[in-house]
């Protein structure tokens, strides 16, 4: 591929899904996009781009190479301790904090194929006696359409459901469909799937106990985590919980959160910072001229 054209396929991806394509992933892009170059009768990158060019934003071939140059890596209870979090932290918490209006909402900010809320989903199943009497929602975003209809569908290989799901929850949670396992309709129906941009407006969405965002903010420049960590600080309630990934913090990048003392990847609203955002900059000191 010339210079030109992959200058031209990185700001493409920037712009449409934050991702940064450093410039010796030129390979990546050449093994993932020349197969979709093919399905569309083209020969070369070249031609892609072209087309790529000439094509309106929101055209489906534009869609398919920002997905194509996604990674979708998951797979159930990834990482095995920020589920713990949710079993003996976050729930237990939210469970004595939301006594009142008992409702509790989750958002999985880029689930992917599904795995990710539906291991949170297992661990409320298993939490059934507690919740009793209590609303839990489940909202799982992602911006490929791709992984959102396989995460609708619930259907795992083999091969997914030996990596990280226990096994007595695959016997009690999976129906097995064909050579494959499909999640059972009463998890399935916990988690209600929505296609969305973390680049784009997050109010619509209203307010969270606890937000997922795990290994999609690697893919970003420092920038755009910022104004992801931002906006979603927005939509999180003053005493909910955020579980990042193994391989990312907020240190150094937004004061809108700090870090649970002694639970690696968990972080809770800086209420400091968010009253001091409430209050605005310091009013400014005005001096009165003392009478007669
Ligand atoms: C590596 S997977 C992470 C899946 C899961 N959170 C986990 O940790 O196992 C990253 C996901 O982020 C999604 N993604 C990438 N850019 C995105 C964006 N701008 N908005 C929403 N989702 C995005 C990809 O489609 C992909 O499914």
């Amino acid at each position: 591929m010339n210079p030109y054209d992959f200058d031209y396929l990185r700001k493409l991806l920037k712009d449409r899904s934050g991702l940064v394509l450093s410039a010796e992933k030129q390979y990546l892009a050449e093994s993932r996009l020349l197969p979709l170059a093919r399905r569309h009768g083209l020969s070369t990158l070249a031609e892609l781009v072209g087309r790529l060019k000439t094509e309106l934003a929101t055209s489906q071939i534009v869609t398919e190479v920002v997905e194509a140059m996604t990674t979708n890596e998951t797979f159930f209870f990834r990482d095995k301790l920020p589920f713990e979090h949710v079993r003996e932290t976050i729930m237990p918490a939210l469970i004595a904090a939301r006594a009142r209006e008992k409702r509790i909402r989750i958002w999985c900010t880029a689930a992917a194929s599904g795995q990710e809320p539906y291991s949170i989903a297992m661990i409320l199943k298993e939490m059934e006696r507690e919740l009793t009497g209590y609303r839990v929602d489940i909202l799982a975003t992602d911006l490929s359409t791709e992984m959102l209809d396989r995460a609708k569908a619930g259907i795992y290989s083999q091969f997914e459901v030996q990596r990280g799901l226990p096994i007595h929850l695959l016997v009690k949670y999976f129906e097995k469909a064909g050579e494959a396992w499909q999640i059972a309709p009463a998890l399935r129906t916990m988690v209600q799937f929505r296609s969305l941009n973390l680049l784009n407006d997050f109010t619509p969405l209203g307010m969270f106990d606890l937000v997922f965002c795990r290994n999609v903010l690697i893919y970003f420049d420092q920038e755009t985590k910022t104004g992801v960590f931002n906006r979603i600080a927005r939509q999180m309630t003053d005493d909910s919980f955020l579980i990042l990934g193994a391989a990312e913090t907020v240190v150094g990048l937004t004061d809108a959160f700090k870090p649970v003392m002694d639970k690696r990847g968990l972080y809770a609203p800086n209420l400091a910072a968010r009253q001091a955002a409430r209050l605005g900059p310091a009013a400014p000191i005005v001096r009165y001229a003392a009478k007669g």
